[in-house]
């Protein structure tokens, strides 16, 4: 009898701390309230309000989202008169519905745009067949119509938008990407322009990826005070933030914030993920165009991360969230990119079928130990 007693006694208080523990878990957006919005880029799923577990976990978690692809060219205006609004205005509506900031990405990318959009009124596609590409002015018309079309839509909605994603090379000199080369250098400034006139009151942002390395960092601190000089009210750079274990460092991370503060914008880390899988390639770059074969030794984990790689993981986390609370005057958002690690395109990128663990969500909704550090470190002197 006593012995059951016991049991009980143990069972009945293992409950209780665990409930304890659930509600004194304090949530990312209450943690970093004084300090930044705390971002995820969701999927249709989610902002349909179908997968009603990441949902829940979206708003308890979360006051600020991204569209993960329901605003790229691609998806919104995939035929030249033709537009597909209806997963955007989802995306929007729930941003309303929660009373969360809302997100606008991308408007100019050189990546998920159709090809129609470079090419003439004959359908001829390639750049190298320059003589049959689209003319400067006619794609100059077709991006104003394009921003102007979507910025106007969500005007007053969209707080703020990722203008121009990815302009830039890895050392710093601007991509030859078909915007450039059929517009010209110019490209960049119009595509502000357009932006700003659709929506004045919109933020207007400059997103890239691997900002943190000195010579891209250069590129984008020339290209932010070359639209200062031209008069664009230009209100953050977006550091991508798709990191890996060991990169960047923290030293680099922090100076990188510190440099474009400098030039009077916000920061905001705009796709942050953790890549802990074997490296498939020897670049930083996070150009989604990479593709490599799938062999066993790059997928280690797929059943489950052993607790070692789960506390580095929550370790280099932390060691970047004290960056970001550190440099909270200067920071306005910390956005990942996805909910749980089912959602990451880690798992299909850059090598296609991997098990990857790049969030602070398990596949099951869980906080991982990530979560926790990161929680951990916003309460010291708070
Ligand atoms: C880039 C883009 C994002 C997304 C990610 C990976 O960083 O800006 O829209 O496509 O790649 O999926």
């Amino acid at each position: 009898m006593k012995k059951n007693l016991a049991a009980i006694f143990f069972v009945l208080t293992g409950v209780l701390m665990a409930s304890v523990d659930i509600q004194a878990r304090t949530t990312l957006k209450d943690a970093f309230k004084k300090d930044f919005l705390v971002g995820a880029a969701l999927n249709q799923a989610e902002f349909t309000d179908q997968n009603t577990n990441a949902v829940m976990l979206i708003k308890a978690q979360f006051n600020a989202i991204s569209p993960e692809n329901v605003l790229k060219w691609e998806s919104i205006q995939p035929r030249r008169f033709g537009f597909n609004f209806g997963p955007a205005d989802r995306y929007v509506a729930f941003g309303q519905k929660n009373g969360m900031f809302i997100v606008g990405h991308t408007l100019v990318w050189h990546n998920q745009t159709p090809d129609w959009v470079f090419q003439d009124d004959k359908g001829n596609r390639t750049v190298e067949r320059k003589r049959y590409l689209v003319d400067r002015e006619t794609l100059l018309q077709r991006m104003r119509y394009h921003i102007f079309k979507i910025v106007g839509r969500y005007k007053d909605k969209i707080g703020g938008w990722d203008v121009v994603n990815e302009a830039l090379d890895d050392d710093g000199t601007l991509r030859q990407s078909k915007w450039e080369k059929i517009i010209g250098d110019d490209y960049i400034l119009k595509a502000y322009q357009f932006a700003h006139e659709a929506d004045p009151k919109a933020q207007l942002y400059y997103n890239d990826y691997s900002l943190e390395n000195p010579a891209k960092r250069a590129g984008a601190i020339a290209l932010i005070k070359k639209l200062q000089a031209a008069g664009i009210p230009i209100a953050g750079v977006g550091l991508q933030g798709h990191y890996k274990m060991d990169w960047p460092t923290p030293a680099a991370l922090n100076e990188t914030i510190k440099a474009f503060s400098k030039l009077g914008v916000k920061v905001m880390i705009t796709e942050l993920d953790m890549d802990i899988l074997p490296p498939a390639t020897h670049s930083q770059a996070a150009e989604v165009s990479m593709n490599v074969a799938l062999r066993a030794e790059l997928n280690p984990y797929t059943n489950g991360l052993p607790a070692s790689v789960e506390q580095a993981e929550a370790q280099r986390y932390a060691d970047l969230f004290k960056v970001f609370v550190a440099n909270s005057n200067s920071i306005t958002r910390v956005t990942f990119w996805g909910v749980t690690d089912a959602d990451s395109w880690l798992n299909n990128w850059p090598v296609k079928g991997r098990m990857a663990y790049p969030l602070l969500f398990d596949r099951n909704c869980r906080p991982k130990p990530a979560f926790n550090a990161v929680i951990q470190d916003a309460r010291p002197g708070k």
